[in-house]
């Protein structure tokens, strides 16, 4: 039968080949992403916006992100709009997505690279890591996907493609420099950009942490891992430390006459820098804040509720939750947050969650719902 000059990769075609054949086929559609087919008509992606999704995509899932950079763009669509809004409508925007140094970078890249760069990000890895919150990783993914530089860009999906597909057994993170020289050995001149996505794009769907679809994969010939069946057996990861469990309280006062909740804002640097919080004790990496009535702000009849747990980095942290009624907290520094206003603070996942276990009715989203849960 005649070839009908269908794109069937051969095998004697490089992995890269195989890989970006596939990803024509295959790439996920993002919000971010502009695909080879969408490149060839003449689209380009726009440095601000691969910046903007890969600082949201460092610790966080592409599902919980696209929301997220969507609404970003719709209210800040370049990066002068960015480096000009209020400091607290970013950190409230960014709520919910944790790892909250990420935007106090953000913000602050987003300034130095209109103060220093006339509003264009640097095209070059050296350059985007001089800039705040950019390091290895994201340097190189924004080099490669919007400037088309060769970087080696390498997430943990890369690491477990790439670790099976060489074998490589040195536990990580000891073993990120091999990593990293064999993802640049792979790493080819032309589209580094669709190949550093390709790499995202099989092991979020295909090179699995369990059960991977061996099968469908574009790299299986030559994949060492899959020769020797071993796939499951990589990433090879160093025993991972214990997290030390940590305690504190949380104090939730409610003013009875607007269903108003007490908010404090906590200092720029440290845990949860620059969020909002009904107050909570003295927690942190190494250290129990106190969970008695007694470490309260302020006096009133303090009534514990139970008590919220969130899992940190470098620690487990419960707080205890009590709830007050007040008509006014005179002396302490913080303000009343009415629930129509919650949506726009700048409030945690853990203390939204300390908040929705004291006084269930700040979040009801219409004055009536609030009434059939008082
Ligand atoms: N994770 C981090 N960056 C990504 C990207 N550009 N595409 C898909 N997943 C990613």
């Amino acid at each position: 039968m005649k070839d009908e000059g269908k794109a069937v990769p051969k095998a004697t075609e490089s992995p890269s080949d195989r890989l970006l054949a596939w990803y024509d086929r295959h790439a996920r559609t993002l919000p971010w992403r502009v695909l080879p087919a969408e490149r060839a008509a003449g689209n380009r992606a726009d440095p601000y916006r691969i910046w903007l999704s890969e600082v949201m995509l460092q610790q966080t899932t592409v599902a919980t992100v696209k929301a997220y950079y969507l609404k970003f763009l719709a209210r800040w669509p370049v990066v002068e709009a960015l480096a000009e809004a209020p400091a607290e409508e970013v950190m409230g925007a960014w709520a919910g997505l944790g790892y909250y140094a990420r935007a106090r970078n953000l913000h602050a890249c987003a300034k130095a690279v209109v103060a220093e760069h006339g509003g264009r990000f640097p095209a070059t890895e050296a350059g985007l890591k001089t800039l705040p919150g950019i390091g290895d990783y994201t340097a190189a993914a924004i080099a490669a996907i919007a400037f088309n530089k060769p970087a080696a860009v390498v997430d943990g999906n890369i690491e477990r493609v790439v670790t099976r597909l060489r074998a490589i057994d040195t536990p990580l993170p000891a073993g990120k420099a091999l990593v990293r020289t064999h993802v640049a050995a792979l790493t080819p001149l032309l589209q580094p950009g669709d190949f550093a996505q390709a790499m995202m794009d099989l092991g979020a769907t295909i090179c699995t942490p369990r059960r991977p679809a061996c099968v469908l994969c574009p790299l299986a010939e030559g994949c060492e891992a899959r020769i020797h069946g071993t796939m499951e057996l990589y990433p090879v990861k160093a025993a991972k430390k214990p997290k030390p469990a940590r305690r504190g309280a949380a104090f939730v006062a409610v003013r009875p006459s607007d269903g108003a909740i007490f908010l404090r804002r906590r200092t720029e640097t440290g845990m949860l820098g620059g969020m909002d919080e009904p107050p909570t004790t003295g927690w942190g990496v190494g250290q129990d804040g106190a969970t008695g009535a007694d470490a309260a702000p302020f006096a009133a009849a303090w009534a514990k509720t139970g008590s919220v747990v969130h899992v940190f980095t470098h620690f487990t942290l419960t707080l205890d939750v009590w709830r007050a009624e007040i008509a006014s907290a005179s002396g302490a520094a913080g303000r009343f947050v009415t629930p129509a206003e919650l949506p726009a603070a700048a409030l945690p996942t853990l203390m939204k969650k300390a908040i929705q276990l004291a006084e269930p009715a700040a979040f009801a989203t219409s004055p009536s719902q609030r009434k059939r849960q008082a």
